[in-house]
This record gives structure tokens, C-alpha cells and sequence, in this order.
């Protein structure tokens, strides 16, 4: 199925939802697309990384019959009642919920086993007793561990690099269990360095793409872990929001309890992101003419990431409508307007 025909088939029948992890940066445009489409959406979320402005932001960008269909549940996903309340009634579910960040969970295993790993496990739980139709969660790139197959590709794996890692590998074994043995549907989408509006620019541990916009709007330096030549397959937030509806909306069997590489299929040097955000700035604002300042590698990270996008294409008719060139025009839209102004 094509997007247009899955976004066809839900605002003719619409269902109900649960976004966990609805206050941040890829639950908050799932649950943007969700309510355009004219969706009931149940949103979860304990504000640890994610915030209410996300969801005011969202506020603004539908209509007030289409924000009504909205409820908001703060709570955390490490107590099992919650997990139970939120699913109550939910047909599916798009878990996004999670601590993110390789150096966070370095620092922190123990925090981030919490959320991804024991509220990954009462979410399921919680999902297969409400009898929901499909269970739909954020898996990782980082599953790639040290594997040197390039593009990646799903059934070929290496070892963790992190903890965070780790945690993200269990939800992916967690969930095909479930099917295996309670014969839940679900899909593992393994999202590659997603990026655009509402990602978080503040904290230690913000992406890549928001910290450079921040630096470069306000003339700030720009500091770039390793030689440059580090490379991922960064892929625009409305790519990612595809690839969960087409999963939500499949009915080729073959296409569920499976996981998914989502990505472009693009690799960009961090020294050709640092230029393309540059330009990207440069063409509405004057900004410095510094080349970034180069650190050590960090820990934990993989050197390169590209993604072999075929199987989403075949199973899922997933098709990227953004490239990262088109993904950065996007988010400087997004960035600008947040930072331009700041002096
Ligand atoms: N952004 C990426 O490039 C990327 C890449 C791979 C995987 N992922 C995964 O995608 C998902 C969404 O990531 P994101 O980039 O939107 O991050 P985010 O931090 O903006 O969103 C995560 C949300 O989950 C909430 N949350 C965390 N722990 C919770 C808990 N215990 N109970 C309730 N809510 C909780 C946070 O408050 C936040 O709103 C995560 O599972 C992440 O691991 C993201």
C-alpha cells in the first residue's frame, strides 16, 4: 500500500491510538499527522525529555475539533498501571517512549534500562492483555552495533556498542517473542539519526542537527566529534511518520513481526552536514565563516551508517519524500524561527 492510499483508508475509518512519548520530538509529529487525519490519540509521556510545548506546538497545528480527539496522560511508563490505563481501548500503538542518547546511557544504564527496557516490557504486556491490533515501536540503528556490512542491512547484525544499545536490541527480541508466544502483531522500525521540527536543540545530550543549528544562527562554533568523515543516513521526522502509518496500515502478513530499517538510503559526511546547515542559514542569515573545531571521537559511537531501505519499500511500500537536503530546508524553517531573533 502507498501512503496516500493508507492516509485514505484511516480518515474513511478512522481508529484509536496510543502515542507513548507523545511530548517529544518524533511522538509529537505522529501525533500531529495522526489528528490531521482526523485520529483519536491517546498520548503518553512523563516530560523526562520531551515537553508541553511540543504538544502546544501540535495544538497550533490543528483545528480545535481535531485537538479534541486528543487525550494527554502524564505518566511514565516504569509503572504498570499506567501502561494499562493508556492502552485501554487503543486499537494500535505507536511506542516511541524511551530514553535516548548513546553518552546518556554510558553514563546512566541503569536510568535508561528503566524506560527502554522495563517500560518497553510493560508496555507490551500492558498492549496484549487490552488485545490492542498492533504494536508498532521505535527500534534503533544502533542495533547495527559493530557490524561493518555496509548499507545495513536488517538480518545482519553485529555486537552493542552501548548500553543504550543493548536496551534497544531487547525491545526488538521482547517484541518478536510476543508474537511468537501470545501471537501479538508487531513492528520494529530501526530509525537512522531522524531529524526536523521539535527535536530538542537544549540539554547534553541533543542531536547532532539542532546543536549545529543553534550554533551556526547564533554564531556559535560548531564542534564536530572525530575527523569529519564520521557518516550517518539522516532522515527527515515526515520520512519516519510514513514508515509508522504504512506499518499501522499493512495487512500483507509477511510485512508484520518484522523490523524495519528506516532511513533514506543517503550517507552525509558530518563535514558535508556542518556545509549543507551552513548553507542552509547562510542563505537567510549572515553567518560566520569559521570551519568547525574538531574533538576526539566520542565513545560508543559507530563510524559509519547507511541504511538499505529495500525491505520497507517491498513490504511496506514505503517511499522517502524527503531527502536530507530537502529534511534540512524543513527544520532551518523550524530552527529560525526559534533562534533568529536571539541577538
Ligand atoms: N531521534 C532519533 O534519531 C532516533 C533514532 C533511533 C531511535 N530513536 C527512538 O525513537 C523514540 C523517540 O525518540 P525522539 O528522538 O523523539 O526522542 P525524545 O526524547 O524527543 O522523545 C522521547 C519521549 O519519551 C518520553 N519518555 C521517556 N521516558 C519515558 C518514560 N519512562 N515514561 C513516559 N515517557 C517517557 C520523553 O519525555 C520524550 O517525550 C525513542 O524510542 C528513541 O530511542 C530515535
Amino acid at each position: 500500500m502507498n501512503i496516500g492510499d493508507c492516509e485514505k483508508e484511516l480518515i474513511a475509518s478512522p481508529r484509536a491510538w496510543l502515542i507513548t512519548g507523545v511530548a517529544g520530538f518524533i511522538g509529537s509529529n505522529l501525533l500531529a499527522r495522526l489528528l490531521r487525519l482526523e485520529q483519536t490519540v491517546v498520548g503518553l509521556d512523563n516530560f523526562s525529555t520531551g515537553h508541553r510545548s511540543n504538544l502546544e506546538a501540535v495544538r497550533e497545528l490543528v483545528t480545535p475539533a481535531q485537538w479534541q480527539r486528543f487525550t494527554f496522560i502524564e505518566g511514565d511508563i516504569c509503572i504498570f498501571d499506567t501502561c494499562r490505563m493508556a492502552v485501554n481501548g487503543v486499537e494500535f500503538v505507536f511506542h516511541q517512549a524511551a530514553l535516548g542518547s548513546v553518552p546518556r546511557s554510558l553514563l546512566d544504564p541503569i536510568g535508561t534500562h528503566e524506560s527502554n527496557v522495563n517500560g518497553f516490557l510493560n508496555m507490551l504486556v500492558a498492549a496484549r492483555d487490552a488485545k490492542v491490533q498492533r504494536f508498532i515501536y521505535a527500534a534503533s540503528s544502533s542495533t547495527y552495533g559493530d557490524h561493518p556490512g555496509l548499507p545495513k542491512v536488517e538480518d545482519k547484525i553485529g555486537q552493542p556498542l552501548s548500553p543504550y544499545a543493548v536496551t534497544k536490541y531487547v525491545n526488538e527480541l521482547y517484541a518478536d517473542i510476543f508474537a511468537r508466544c501470545y501471537g501479538m502483531q508487531t513492528i520494529g522500525l530501526r530509525y537512522f539519526n531522524i531529524f526536523g521540527p521539535r527535536q530538542d536543540p537544549e540539554g547534553a545530550y541533543a542531536a547532532v542537527i539542532p546543536l549545529w543549528f543553534k550554533a551556526i544562527i547564533r554564531h556559535e562554533p560548531v564542534y564536530i566529534y572525530g575527523d569529519g568523515e564520521t557518516s550517518r543516513d539522516f532522515c527527515f521526522v515526515d520520512n519516519a511518520v510514513q514508515a509508522n502509518l504504512l506499518a499501522a496500515c499493512t495487512r500483507d502478513p509477511q510485512a508484520v513481526n518484522q523490523v524495519y530499517n528506516v532511513a533514506v538510503g543517503q550517507r552525509t559526511t558530518l563535514q558535508e552536514l556542518f556545509e549543507l546547515i551552513r548553507g542552509e542559514v547562510g542563505g537567510r542569515l549572515p553567518v560566520r565563516d569559521s570551519e568547525p573545531v574538531y574533538r576526539d571521537f566520542r565513545a560508543g559511537d559507530v563510524r559509519h551508517s547507511l541504511a538499505d531501505v529495500s525491505k520497507a519499500k517491498r513490504l511496506l511500500g514505503y517511499q522517502p519524500t524527503h531527502t536530507v537536503r530537502e529534511g534540512l530546508k524543513a527544520a532551518a524553517d523550524y530552527y529560525l524561527s526559534l533562534f533568529a531573533g536571539d541577538g
